[in-house]
């Protein structure tokens, strides 16, 4: 395994690595990635992947704010699931970010499998929006000091 900064060359990868989530799970609210937002956002956020054998296994994008680091988008190929790498991953993002700043995120409050993947790694509930997705799901705000 094998942690790297993310830039334009891995943009094709990444991409890929969307579509293949969406075409397991479909485009729902709670990953709602088309490639119009998907490539503006990879266009201005920060990025960061783990590799297996040399293929892109999972990435992050986040922007550097200035009390904090906010994560926008995480993802695990479905062929890499289940083997701690996006743990790694987010392991290695919050020494990264050193411990003046916080880790935020938000997430669909019926994707379980993401929740407990933040709590394990100390992510703490600190709000929740109602209404905030497309399917009028509530999101729950997490962040790690
Ligand atoms: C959520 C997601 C990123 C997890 O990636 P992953 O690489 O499979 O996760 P890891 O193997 O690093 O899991 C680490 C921990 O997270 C939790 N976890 C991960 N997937 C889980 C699942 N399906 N069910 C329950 N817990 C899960 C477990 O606590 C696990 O620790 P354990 O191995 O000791 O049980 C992945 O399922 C994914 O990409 N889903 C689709 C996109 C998505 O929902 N992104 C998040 C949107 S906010």
């Amino acid at each position: 395994m094998e942690i790297e900064t993310l830039l334009s060359p891995h943009k094709s990868a990444m991409r890929a690595l969307v579509e293949a989530i969406i075409a397991e799970q479909g485009l729902h609210a709670g990953f709602y990635w088309p490639k119009d937002l998907l490539g503006a956002e990879m266009a201005t956020a920060e990025a960061v992947g783990v590799f297996e054998d040399g293929q892109l296994a999972g990435f992050v994008l986040y922007r550097e704010l200035p009390t904090a680091w906010e994560i926008s988008l995480v993802a695990t190929h479905p062929q890499f699931r289940r083997r701690r790498l996006m743990e790694a991953l987010l392991k290695h993002l919050i020494a990264a970010k050193g411990q003046e700043k916080e880790l935020w995120l938000e997430v669909h409050i019926e994707n379980v499998a993401a929740q407990k993947l933040y709590e394990k790694l100390g992510f703490r509930l600190s709000g929740r929006r109602p209404r905030y997705y497309k399917d009028g799901a509530t999101a729950l705000l997490y962040s790690c000091p």
